[in-house]
């Protein structure tokens, strides 16, 4: 033992040490008892409705709304009346103009709405206040950016307008799912019907009041909450002439069997199974903050989580100490306070499903790591978790978890490398870590992954697009690419 590590022994586990609580203000967001869907601009009392909860208290935080299929149907009629009745005539400087505004009260405002998404959604703060809302705002200021040069963005061409666009987003980014389904959409010209997850819809309904203040004409963004059925009735609705989906790759696989022979444009983004892939020349300590970013950001709610960590076998050990180090400084717990590193599971659903794989993993022969932490007694949580000795075949690195769970594998060569990260049914993300810029390139050239990393993960820009191949789906948000399929190009 070197003295540096006779001293890391002795050094008590960072998970055991005191802070003091750095609590936001949750009295930032005030909260309805009860809220309708928003249809051509105004409140629609919901005829049914559910409670909405906080996944970190199990609190319930407000009535929602459970559309109806006639409620579905009111929202549909109320954008295409807006879209017939003037919207798609707007001239595309006044467009911008509502986009600039929307994405500037999501500023102003993007303290409150950080409060609310880690409330209702269980991310923490530091995440919600230094991510998702920076980047849901970004969205929107980008697009705004698009909407009168679409005749430059597809020169020779004359871009117009598709009508109506129903929009299902889920709930791991809520407000960054509706920015990325909404901006591209009104950049368009395009009217909306937006359904956001059920176990996330306050974010969503606190935006209609974002419209609001930016004097949207109504009915050219409409939202109604519900679960999957209300979700299944705006995809089927005659009066939709473009589905945007993301979301499982069962419901998507769903919804592209109801659509066939349809006409209606579909765009999909679905799940994932990444691999993140650490070379022998990495810089270490980088490559596993990299991989801490990767899989524990968003409690692994996330569509492109490095899920698959492949470690080149020379450097197996250092790499799963340095880790397991790593995780016992996380703090998992209130996602309202600053200081939470990981928040809690989004819901009873997801938690069953991410103990049910973790369980099957232990089950096939993989080896169970996590820190020494101690989770809250109400509401839903999950440790961080790391399994090695993982085969190809085990569920744990075949599934998407959706959660705080790693499967560690290892690897020879690039062309090993290459193949056991491709090796999977999804194909949205990849990350890379060299110092060789050529072995980038060339694992770039070769991962069938939307979105290959090199030396960073997790990165998102509104200017560079985004989205899967094979079942992690098709289309691209983000960029000049994102705006096509809202568009005629023909
Ligand atoms: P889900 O696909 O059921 O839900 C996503 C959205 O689709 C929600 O708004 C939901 O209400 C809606 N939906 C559900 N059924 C529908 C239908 N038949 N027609 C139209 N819309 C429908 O996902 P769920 O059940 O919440 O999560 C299951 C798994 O899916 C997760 O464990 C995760 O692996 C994966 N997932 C992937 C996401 C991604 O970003 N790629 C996001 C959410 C879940
Ligand atoms: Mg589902």
């Amino acid at each position: 033992m070197t003295e540096l590590e006779r001293k890391q022994d002795r050094a008590p586990v960072p998970s055991e040490w005191t802070y003091a609580s750095a609590p936001e203000a949750r009295d930032l967001v005030t909260l309805q008892d009860r809220y309708g869907h928003y249809v051509g601009g105004e409140w629609l009392e919901a005829r049914e409705t559910y409670t909405t909860i906080s996944p970190a208290t199990e609190e319930p935080l407000a009535e929602v709304g459970q559309a109806t299929p006639e409620e579905v149907q009111a929202a549909v009629d109320a954008a295409r009346e807006a879209y017939a009745n003037g919207w798609s005539d707007v001239s595309p400087s006044e467009r911008a103009k509502y986009l600039f505004r929307i994405a500037r009260i999501l500023q102003e405002r993007s303290r409150e709405f950080a409060v609310l998404e880690s409330l209702n959604g269980g991310k923490p703060i530091k995440e919600s206040r230094d991510v998702d809302l920076p980047l849901s705002a970004a969205h929107f200021f980008y697009y705004a950016g698009w909407a009168d040069k679409l005749e430059y963005a597809f020169p020779n061409r004359k871009p117009r307008p598709i009508g109506v666009a129903g929009q299902i987003i889920p709930w791991n980014f809520p407000l960054l799912m509706l920015a990325w389904k909404i901006a591209p959409a009104l950049a368009a010209g395009n009217t909306v019907v937006l359904k956001p997850a059920e176990t996330t819809p306050l974010s969503a309904l606190l935006f209609c009041d974002v419209l609001r203040q930016a004097e949207l004409p109504p009915g050219v963004v409409n939202i109604v909450t519900g679960d999957g059925r209300t979700g299944a009735e705006i995809v089927k609705s005659d009066g939709v002439d473009k589905v945007a989906f993301t979301g499982s790759t069962d419901v998507g696989k769903a919804i592209q069997r109801e659509l066939a022979g349809t006409g209606k444009k579909l765009t999909l983004e679905l799940g994932g199974k990444a691999a993140n892939i650490i070379f022998d020349d990495a810089a270490l300590d980088q490559a596993v903050e990299g991989i801490i970013n990767g899989i524990y950001f968003n409690q692994g709610h996330v569509c492109c989580a490095g899920s698959r960590l492949l470690v080149q076998e020379s450097i197996y050990e250092p790499v799963v100490e340095k880790l397991k180090r790593r995780l016992t400084t996380l703090r998992v717990g209130d996602p309202l306070d600053k200081n939470t590193g990981v928040g809690a599971i989004n819901s009873k659903q997801q938690l069953d499903k991410i103990q049910e794989l973790v369980a099957s993993g232990a089950e096939e022969g993989a080896e169970i790591y996590q820190p020494p932490c101690r989770l809250p007694e109400q509401g839903y949580w999950f440790a961080p978790t790391v399994f090695t000795n993982v085969a190809q075949s085990y569920r744990i690195a075949q599934e998407e978890i959706f959660g705080p769970v790693l499967s560690i594998l290892t690897f020879r060569t690039p062309d090993e490398a290459v193949e056991k990260a491709n090796n999977t049914p999804y194909g949205l993300s990849a990350g890379v870590w060299t110092e060789k810029g050529s072995r980038i390139l060339w694992m770039a050239e070769r991962l069938r992954a939307g979105v290959v990393w090199a030396n960073t993960y997790n990165r998102f820009d509104p200017s560079s697009p985004f989205g899967g191949y094979k079942e992690s789906g098709f289309g691209r948000e983000g960029g000049r690419h994102g705006l096509e399929p809202y568009l005629d190009l023909t």
